[in-house]
């Protein structure tokens, strides 16, 4: 079980829109004041001025060094963050251009990997810490081969880091949407023509993740069709 105060300072990686934004929205209502992470100003100042709590906005590109510098510092007043920034480019892997693998390994990997650590190293007992991964960690996609194995490594260092996390009383709860109306796929420029049944809400994702979060649990799947699902590592299911 997470004990974090009721209030405590939440930093949320792209927060812009889509999960993220959800994610400002549930804890807004649930009384944490907030950090709101993402490249793109207006759409987080926006945000902020809806929100009934104390909002930062930090405008941060998270595949540049000095964006990452600047949101590590942050962490410093913060108890729970929310790595949830996170773009894929769809398409057979050869096809990739450099600067698109470049995208992906340095938002998908090395900036929730550099934030992981950060937090390990500066926030307190009872803090916590959300990946956002996906169902398609680790699934053999072709049209989304690099973006499919960052949330698998995602997964992994969640795993792996969970060990000292836990000797510190803090909460590391990996996340694993499935399919989520949000700009995601038009921006990977994924077509898609599935029908609404096959998608669900970033509110649902975001709902679920916290409530999975503040219970403790190690991770939760949240799909359109299988609900929400949470398991822990002591689970033999999860083995
Ligand atoms: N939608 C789905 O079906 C789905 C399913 C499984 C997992 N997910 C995961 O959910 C997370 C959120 O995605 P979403 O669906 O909400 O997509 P989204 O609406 O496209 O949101 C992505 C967020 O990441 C930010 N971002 C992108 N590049 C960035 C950069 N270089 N530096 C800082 N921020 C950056 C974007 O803001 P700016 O452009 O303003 O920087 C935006 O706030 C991602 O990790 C994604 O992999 C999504």
């Amino acid at each position: 079980m997470a004990d974090r105060d009721p209030g405590a300072p939440a930093l949320i990686t792209g927060a812009s829109s889509g999960i993220g934004a959800a994610f400002a929205r549930e804890l807004a209502a649930r009384g944490h004041p907030l950090v709101l992470v993402a490249r793109s100003e207006e759409p987080l100042q926006h945000l902020a001025e809806c929100l009934p709590v104390p909002v930062r906005v930090v405008v941060a590109d998270l595949t540049d060094s000095e964006g990452l510098d600047r949101v590590e510092a942050e962490l410093d007043s913060v108890r729970l963050l929310v790595n949830n920034a996170g773009s894929a480019h769809y398409g057979d892997l050869g096809t990739q251009t450099a600067a698109d693998l470049e995208t992906s390994v340095l938002l998908n990997v090395l900036a929730p990997t550099r934030l992981i650590s950060a937090a390990l190293r500066v926030m307190p007992p009872g803090s916590g810490i959300i990946n956002v991964s996906s169902t398609a960690a680790g699934r053999d996609d072709p049209a989304m081969a690099d973006y499919a194995a960052g949330k698998a490594y995602l997964e992994s260092i969640s795993r792996a880091a969970r060990h000292e996390a836990e000797a510190r009383r803090i909460v590391v709860t990996v996340v694993r949407p499935g399919r989520t109306r949000t700009d995601f796929h038009d921006r990977s420029g994924e077509q898609s023509d599935l029908p609404a049944s096959r998608w669900q809400s970033a509110r649902a994702v975001a709902r679920a993740a916290l409530d999975a979060h503040d219970r403790g649990h190690d991770e939760v799947t949240v799909t359109p069709r299988g609900g929400v699902v949470v398991t822990d590592a002591a689970d033999p299911a999860a083995s």
